[in-house]
């Protein structure tokens, strides 16, 4: 099949000056292709007309194969709050390697990092580790559904919980259609779609249905990086418990970000169960899902037998190497003052953004919460992802390209965040490419 040339049906610069920068990843790329389904381990990291390959990052930046350096705001999925390979995980992790990689069995180190868990997390009496979000989420939703007999779970339009079949569904404009092929009828068949900001909508919706759980992120990260409206999050809170119904935060994106016990703290709104994952791990694979000593206990093989115990486990479950790199992370970032200090950069970086593009009339929504940023190139107002779906799209790849061919990456079309390593000058040349871009806009 003939594959499209990187400038064809392009009016977008910015696509040719890449190409010519990156020879060598094209090379790659190329090579990938083959053996790689679309080139990639995970197809949100594809992006037109092929991605760069990293050869090595530290701090702020990452650096590709063909020699360009890039400041980094994807920062590994938002994981990176430290930034790339920081002093002190690097020496923890050191140190662990030399004491072996995976055990297997239980060690201190697993426990020291749930007890932090529980310090920090306001919701958290008890916690198990998994080795990524998506299998979090749905070790939560089995333990939900267990813990209150009853099956149905409900989630939110734009709500991005991992692939799990149950919860993979009403991500993406249509809400309605299948977000994968492979999704049987059983899996989706108790799921129940609510829209986001609207409680009376919530409400509606839920009028004849009694689910077990209702998970919400504090912040729509996929979805558009649409922050919960704290009057939405605290009556959602209060019809959970006027209902009996157990309210799931997924704070996978917004845990140990916005404030040292997440989005629960920066909220003040405590849900029954909180899934984890991205920073908690400190630059290695993790998820993690926690809760009260009552729920939690459900995972107990010594209080509960089948069928009324739910089961969690795995193979690395609890490994060693991740398990020090969180607990070094979660120690640095437990007085709070790291994330206050990115959070008032966050709202910087918003302000300035918004106001750069307002200068040059194009309209544009800056969204996000704390140090988690994201731009939508429409006048609508962003509650919700329908209207995060709405907004112009071709403007938002042409401006992270234009950002790219200067140095700067974000993942295109999705939400970025600031780290402790980001420098003064990183974050000007920022608003310098930002502004560059939206002087020349009218002329693409
Ligand atoms: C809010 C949220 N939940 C769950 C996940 C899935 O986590 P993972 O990619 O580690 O499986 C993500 C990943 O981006 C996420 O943003």
């Amino acid at each position: 099949m003939k594959t499209r040339s990187v400038t064809e049906g392009r009016r977008d610069p910015h696509m040719n000056d890449y190409a010519s920068k990156t020879p060598i990843s094209r090379q790659l790329y190329n090579r990938a292709k083959r053996v790689l389904p679309a080139g990639v381990s995970y197809g949100i990291r594809y992006f037109e007309p092929y991605p760069f390959f990293v050869a090595k990052a530290g701090g702020s930046k990452l650096y590709d194969v063909d020699g360009n350096e890039y400041i980094d705001f994807w920062l590994g999925h938002t994981a990176l709050i430290l930034g790339h390979s920081p002093k002190e995980v690097v020496k923890s992790v050191r140190k662990q390697l030399e004491n072996g990689t995976q055990y297997g069995v239980s060690h201190e180190l697993e426990v020291a990092l749930a007890e932090q868990v529980v310090k920090m997390i306001p919701s958290a009496e008890m916690v198990r580790f998994t080795n990524s979000g998506t299998e979090a989420n749905m070790y939560a939703t089995r333990l939900a559904r267990a813990f209150t007999s009853r099956n149905t779970i409900a989630k939110f339009e734009g709500g991005w919980h991992g692939g799990y079949d149950a919860l993979h569904t009403g991500v993406k404009q249509p809400f309605d259609l299948p977000e994968s092929a492979g999704l049987t009828h059983g899996a989706l068949q108790d799921t129940i779609l609510l829209p986001f900001n609207d409680l009376e909508g919530v409400e509606k919706r839920l009028r004849n249905e009694h689910p077990a759980a209702i998970i919400v992120e504090p912040m729509l990260g996929a979805g558009g990086g649409i922050a919960a409206e704290k009057e939405f999050l605290k009556g959602l809170r209060e019809y959970c418990n006027r209902s009996d119904i157990l309210l799931i935060f997924d704070e996978v994106i917004t845990g140990f970000r916005l404030a040292p016990g997440g989005g629960q703290e920066y909220y003040g709104v405590k849900p029954d169960m909180t899934v984890l994952g991205k920073i908690l791990g400190g630059g290695f694979p993790i998820g993690a899902f926690c809760g009260s000593r009552d729920i939690m206990k459900r995972l107990d093989t010594t209080i509960y037998k089948r069928p009324h115990y739910s089961f969690h486990g795995g193979t690395f479950a609890g490994n060693p190497i991740t398990m020090t790199a969180g607990l070094t992370t979660l120690k640095i970032l437990e007085d709070g003052k790291t994330t206050s200090r990115l959070n008032r950069l966050g709202d910087k970086t918003r302000v300035n953004i918004g106001q750069i593009f307002d200068k040059h009339g194009i309209d544009v929504q800056t969204g996000g919460v704390g140090s988690i940023f994201n731009t939508h190139f429409t006048k609508e107002p962003i509650r919700n992802a329908p209207s995060a779906f709405r907004a112009d799209k071709k403007k938002l790849l042409d401006y992270n390209m234009a950002l790219m061919t200067n140095g700067i990456f974000f993942l295109p079309a999705h939400t970025q965040a600031l780290s402790t390593a980001h420098s003064k000058t990183d974050i000007e040349k920022l608003f310098n490419v930002t502004e560059a871009f939206a002087k020349k806009h009218n002329e693409y």
